[in-house]
């Protein structure tokens, strides 16, 4: 029987990402997943630093396995341990002493030295019957250069990794610290996977990275193309049908990229375009370098591109100084905008960044209020976007199959989760049922819709 391994994925859609490439590479290695963490020869975290929630889990998780782990060796199984992502990055040295568990640690940019490492540390694990190993360079040879790159059976819609790191030093924010300088792969081995991906039937890709409006990669001829560039050679390729891309940041949205929403009609009419703060005192504190006006300018002239583009957003409340006032600015400009979906926290301290040493930090209370508002409006906005698809006759790419029979989850254009009830397109001379809409486009007449998604049928 082939050992098993068992990933757990924390954080932003860069380690989802990460993560299937470290699957792709314990495949390689003979292992076969499990979404059992018992059954698991081998455990990776791929951890995430952003808030100190996200950041604490990953602890009590490790405490739950060194309990699956112990029992396990009173079966005679051996269970190794790799803590992965950013906060091993951030503190894999420290994680080390503090849970004694963990046999490797390993940062984002090490996944394809993952093999080397569990022989290193199955060797020390035979020599001294612990393992310590830890690998958190910034080697300058790409990762992606190294991993293999296995497309089948992944599903319609997929992420292709462009470009990471960040240079920008927002200052509440790790991701500068662990994921290092920005980095942006070349066109070529771009458009080498994203033609991959079309092969293997992927109909929809999202274009990935943590700022990935900065995105300039070497054309091959000594040239540098940009996003708006990179999204319309990927829109050449038969067969993807979709694109979209996140995250971006306001000050890199340029005219080509807001006039590819207009020309490229691939591109999806959705785009999430963080801003943080509607206060200019608390952009500016945050290093952000945009103004308010900047951003509901790019609001207007994304708007003028493409006039169904639904906007989605990155809200932090309650940062070091944050007024009642600078909070109501934030307020004012969510009811300009109108956003189809935002995510929204409070504020959390990261240590290393300038913003948790600011002596204006804002009472937890204060912080949870804020959040609430904001949320209420946020939710009230995003229930009012899906009520006004009702009527409506859209494309959705049908991914998964729902809780219920007769029943296909897809995305909507406007990335909305639609369950489609499919039961007048059963396909009875198919060995599975609906095979022949699963994996499609299909145009799905919206029936209703809730607060986090839509019901529809195929039209
Ligand atoms: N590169 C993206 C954001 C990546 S982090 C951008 O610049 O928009 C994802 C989100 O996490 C951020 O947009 C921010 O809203 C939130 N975030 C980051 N650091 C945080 C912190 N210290 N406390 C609370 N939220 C934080
Ligand atoms: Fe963090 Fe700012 Fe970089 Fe986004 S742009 S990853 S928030 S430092
Ligand atoms: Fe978290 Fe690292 Fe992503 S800190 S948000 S996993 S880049």
């Amino acid at each position: 029987m082939s050992k098993k391994f068992y990933i757990k994925t924390y954080g932003c859609q860069m380690n989802v990402y990460d993560s299937e490439r470290m699957s792709d590479v314990m495949d390689g290695e003979g292992y076969s997943a499990t979404d059992n963490p018992d059954d698991a020869d081998m455990v990776i975290l791929n951890t995430c630093h952003i808030r100190e929630k996200a950041a604490e889990k990953v602890y009590s998780d490790i405490g739950r396995l060194r309990q699956i782990r112990e029992k396990r060796t009173k079966d005679g199984k051996e269970t190794y341990l790799a803590v992965a992502g950013c906060v091993a990055q951030a503190e894999g040295a420290e994680m080390m002493r503090r849970a004694p568990t963990i046999d490797m640690v390993l940062g984002p940019q090490t996944y394809h030295r993952l093999p080397a490492m569990m022989k290193e540390s199955k060797t020390q694990r035979a020599s001294t019957g612990k393992s310590r190993v830890l690998d958190t360079d910034f080697p300058v040879e790409a990762k992606f250069d190294h991993l293999p790159k296995d497309m089948r059976g992944k599903g319609p819609a997929a992420f292709l990794t462009v470009q990471e790191g960040c240079d920008k030093f927002c200052t509440f924010c790790v991701v500068p610290y662990t994921r290092g300088t920005e980095f942006s792969r070349p066109l070529g081995d771009l458009m080498d996977e994203a033609k991959r991906m079309a092969d293997a039937g992927i109909i929809e890709v999202t274009l990935l990275g943590q700022n990935v409006n900065a995105y300039h990669g070497d054309n091959g001829k000594g040239g540098i193309v940009s996003l708006s560039d990179l999204i319309h050679h990927v829109a050449e390729i038969a067969g993807i049908e979709r694109i979209r891309y996140t995250t971006s940041h306001p000050r890199d949205m340029d005219a080509d990229l807001l006039a590819a929403h207009r020309d490229v009609a691939k591109l999806m009419p959705y785009l999430h375009l963080p801003i943080q703060s509607g206060s200019n005192a608390i952009l500016d504190a945050m290093n952000r370098k945009h103004s308010a006006e900047r951003y509901m300018e790019l609001v207007v002239e994304l708007r003028a591109a493409r006039p169904d583009i639904a906007l989605s957003s990155d809200f932090i409340v309650g940062f070091p100084g944050e007024s009642d006032a600078d909070f109501e600015a934030t307020m004012e400009l969510v009811r300009q905008v109108q956003y189809a979906q935002a995510y929204s926290f409070k504020y959390s301290p990261r240590p290393g960044t300038p913003a948790s040493v600011m002596e204006t930090q804002v009472d937890e209370s204060v912080k949870a209020a804020r959040l609430a508002e904001l949320q209420a409006e946020l939710n009230k906005q995003q229930s009012a976007f899906n009520a006004a698809s009702v009527g409506q006759k859209m494309a959705v790419l049908l991914e998964r199959r729902g809780k219920f029979e007769h029943q296909l989850v897809g995305r909507s254009p406007f990335l909305q989760a639609v369950y489609v009830d499919v039961k007048d397109k059963l396909d009875e001379s198919a060995h599975t049922p609906y095979t022949g809409l699963m994996g499609k486009l299909v145009d799905v007449e919206i029936i209703s819709g809730g607060p986090n998604s839509l019901q529809g049928k195929v039209a």
